[in-house]
């Protein structure tokens, strides 16, 4: 036990403490996960909103809506999403009893001005403190958008795809 304990003390040196870092950083920010959950929905959706940077607010979706990216989206979602946030998007999927804060139950994000930029972002950087995890690396941008835009549509029932003005202005001028 004690050789196990130096062995494991010896590793996380040659990180440089590194690891105790993560570990506060994640402490600190699933306490203010957990607060903002248990605070009730509507403080809750205010606070993942406000933990999204100014600029990503007014970023619409910059892919318009049509049947096959709503397919995409679709399954998109039943192989990376569905698992925690459920078929439903009530957060009712098979891993909820293990995970506090519980996943985020899509329909209370109804009316709430929640914009593509925003889904957009929690969905690429995911929410520190909590099991919702980052897909920057499994999903390439216009998956990111389509899975998105799928919550927006099914779950959120609003969506800005295909809407003025349509995302970053590009630097190639004809
Ligand atoms: C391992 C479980 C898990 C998986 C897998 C997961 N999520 Fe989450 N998700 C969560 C949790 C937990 C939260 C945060 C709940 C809270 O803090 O109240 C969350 C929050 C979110 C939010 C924040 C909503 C808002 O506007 O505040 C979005 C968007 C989201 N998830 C989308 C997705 C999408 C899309 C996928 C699949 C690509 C996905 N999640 C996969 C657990 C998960």
């Amino acid at each position: 036990m004690e050789n196990l304990k130096t062995v494991t003390q010896y590793i996380q040196s040659l990180g440089l403490r590194d690891a105790d870092r993560r570990m506060q950083r994640q402490r600190y920010w699933k306490k203010e996960t957990i607060n903002a959950y248990e605070a009730g929905p509507e403080a809750n959706v205010r606070w993942l909103t406000e933990m999204v940077p100014e600029g990503w607010h007014s970023v619409p979706d910059p892919y318009p809506t049509t049947e096959a990216s709503l397919q995409r989206g679709h399954k998109i979602y039943q192989v990376f999403c569905i698992g925690c946030h459920g078929p439903i998007g009530d957060g009712m999927g098979p891993a909820q009893p293990w995970i506090y804060p519980p996943p985020l139950n899509f329909t209370i994000l109804k009316g709430r001005g929640i914009s593509g930029g925003i889904l957009y972002y929690q969905i690429m950087n995911g929410i520190t403190g909590t099991a919702m995890p980052y897909f920057k690396r499994d999903l390439e941008s216009q998956k990111i958008w389509e899975v998105g835009n799928y919550v927006a549509v099914y779950f959120i029932n609003q969506s800005d795809a295909n809407t003025e003005p349509r995302g970053i202005d590009a630097a190639w001028e004809p």
